[in-house]
């Protein structure tokens, strides 16, 4: 894994693995440091999320005020090493990397992550 460094302490790290050129469905993989979180946000496109190692936490969230851009937390899905969650182009996640390890986290998604609204666009605030 030398070509893809682990995340030091506070770093979110986001590799390019491939993009397809037809169909737009990119590949990524991920090292986030211990502690790193995101708010809960939407992606507008599938993803798949599938574990190497370390832990990130999943809440996935339904919004409450679509005005107001607020969820409420429905389920909490630990992705650990061998694990993988899917999640629809509407569903709403945040995560969170759980205990002392950097994560490395596989990340398919639909279309080029380059390509979404910025992402303070599609971020939401927890009830
Ligand atoms: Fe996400």
């Amino acid at each position: 894994m030398n070509r893809y460094r682990p995340a030091d302490k506070n770093e979110e790290l986001l590799y390019e693995i491939t993009i397809d050129s037809k169909s737009g469905i990119a590949l990524y993989l991920v090292s986030d440091a211990s502690g790193v979180e995101s708010p809960p946000h939407i992606h507008h496109t599938w993803a798949i999320i599938a574990g190497i190692s370390g832990i990130e936490l999943n809440r996935l969230y339904t919004a409450t005020e679509h005005e107001n851009r607020k969820v409420s937390e429905v389920k909490t899905v630990p992705v650990g090493p061998g694990e993988v969650i899917t999640l629809a182009e509407d569903d709403i996640h945040s995560t969170a990397v759980v205990g002392s390890q950097s994560t490395y986290h596989l990340h398919l998604y639909g279309c080029d992550l380059k390509s979404l609204p910025a992402f303070n666009t599609r971020t939401f605030s927890a009830e």
